[in-house]
């Protein structure tokens, strides 16, 4: 009655408000590529099963790639009120173009429960590909300014109050390592995502012997889903991929935030170009930072996306229910997201003026008061007594009211008579840093050696 592809058994109509809450064509169009691929694919399978002939199949393909040619070309007519998602939307047309008789044998033994999901894998392994392209720019340009950049030295700050100094492009590189854990994850995740569901059915198998392995590297997938009723259950790959995405962002936002303090008056270590910054209505001196509060503001829609769909699938029964349609508007927005995110922060680092004088200027000599302790260390005195000794220094400058390095030899042997001639050597941010010569640590050849990793990782895809 209803001209649905599933209308046969139905005689009543449906209310118009369920049938606009019900189709997913106004989103799910965004897969009309994968979903057409995955049909030639299926049909292609079907000449071995003898469902189709060869020149049924001829015909199936053609006109699927005439489907897709209206799509790509902005031409495709959506039938509102029949269209109710990608894959009846794009049937309806193969039909019209073909004909119904051979047309109506393509979706044999097929559902749209395997079909999505097929569709919904292809999608996002893609778009898991754009993304990691677009995190590796990112690790690029963090690596290149910590390069170019490696002689300037400032504050580490632990609890947000001044530490130790480090270089510039340790700071950068400590995010380079989130990234680049972000990098090696994603990679896991790809090769989660990218397992075939077609041929599943809708949740029992497929009855014609259908070859699954051949489907799936046609389709350039890695292996298939085992079990058939996991294949259309199983929205855990967009799941996956979305905690993925948080932990990105989770970066992407503490990294925002560490640039949106540097860039402040009080810090003053760095300005964003002005393509990334906006002004006040109202204050005409004000140039704001919204292009990383963004970046941090919008770690928690994607977070938001994540735990939706998790809310969303987890009272589902085995296998397929509605309710996994919810899965794919988050997942089109999440990855939108993840793209432009990445992009604008990797164009925030590569445009951004350093002020080396400004990340000098803050730093003190009581920061070097770990140095001085290390120094005693180095002339046989127990650690936790040298920290004592330090400790009394650090008093000592602030009850005379001077910085620390401006004491005398005097004044420090009175502390200690253990400090020697060449104590003052020690109030030297340089030497502080290139101290830091183990693994990992920030001085100038430790850093070079991470921007080392750092391309490896770049490089191994
Ligand atoms: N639009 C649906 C989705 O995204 C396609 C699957 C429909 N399957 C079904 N049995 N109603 O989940």
């Amino acid at each position: 009655a209803s001209g649905k592809l599933w209308g046969g058994r139905f005689t009543g109509e449906i209310d118009s408000l369920m049938m606009a809450y019900n189709e997913s064509i106004h989103f799910d169009r965004a897969l009309y590529a994968q979903d057409i691929a995955g049909s030639i694919a299926y049909a292609r399978a079907n000449v071995a099963t003898g469902i189709l002939t060869p020149s049924e199949f001829s015909a199936i393909e053609a006109g699927l790639q005439q489907v897709r040619s209206e799509w790509e070309a902005g031409t495709f007519a959506i039938n509102p009120g029949v269209d109710e998602d990608i894959h009846t939307a794009n049937e309806r047309r193969l039909g019209e173009i073909i004909g119904k008789d051979t047309a109506g044998k393509l979706h044999t033994g097929r559902s749209r429960n395997d079909q999505v999901a097929t569709d919904l894998r292809l999608w996002l392994r893609d778009a898991l590909r754009e993304v990691e392209a677009l995190l590796v720019d990112l690790l690029k340009a963090i690596a290149i300014r910590a390069e170019q950049d490696v002689a300037f030295v400032m504050p580490g700050y632990t609890h947000l109050q001044r530490g130790q100094p480090v270089r510039w492009s340790h700071w950068l590189l400590s995010y380079g390592a989130f990234f680049a854990g972000d990098l090696d994850r994603l990679r896991d995740v790809i090769r989660h995502v990218n397992k075939s569901p077609l041929g599943c059915g809708a949740l029992s198998g497929n009855a014609f012997n259908i070859d699954r392995a051949s489907m799936a590297a046609e389709l350039g997938f890695d292996g298939l889903v085992p079990n058939s009723m996991a294949a259309v259950a199983d929205r855990d790959f967009i799941i996956e991929a979305m905690q993925w995405g948080a932990a990105l962002m989770l970066h992407v936002s503490r990294w925002s935030e560490d640039l949106i303090c540097y860039s402040t008056a009080e810090f003053g270590f760095v300005r964003l170009a002005d393509a990334y910054t906006t002004g006040s209505s109202l204050m005409p001196q004000k140039k704001n930072c919204d292009s990383l509060e963004l970046l941090r503001g919008k770690c928690g829609r994607v977070f938001g996306q994540m735990a939706g769909l998790m809310m969303s699938v987890k009272g589902t029964p085995m296998t397929y229910n509605k309710d996994l349609q919810e899965s794919v508007e988050p997942m089109l927005e999440h990855v939108k997201t993840l793209k432009d995110s990445l992009q604008i922060a990797a164009r925030v680092l590569a445009t951004l003026t350093v002020f080396p004088d400004k990340m000098l200027a803050a730093l003190t000599p009581d920061m070097l008061a770990t140095d001085l302790a290390e120094y005693l260390v180095r002339k046989g005195v127990p650690f936790r007594e040298t920290h004592h000794i330090a400790g009394r220094v650090v008093a000592l400058a602030e009850n005379e009211d001077i910085p620390m390095d401006k004491l005398s030899l005097g004044q420090l042997k009175a502390v200690d008579e253990r400090f020697g001639d060449d104590v003052l050597s020690v109030f030297d941010y340089e030497r502080s840093v290139e101290m830091k010569n183990a693994v990992g640590g920030t001085s100038k050849h430790a850093v070079l050696e991470q921007i080392k990793i750092l391309n490896g990782v770049i490089a191994g895809g």
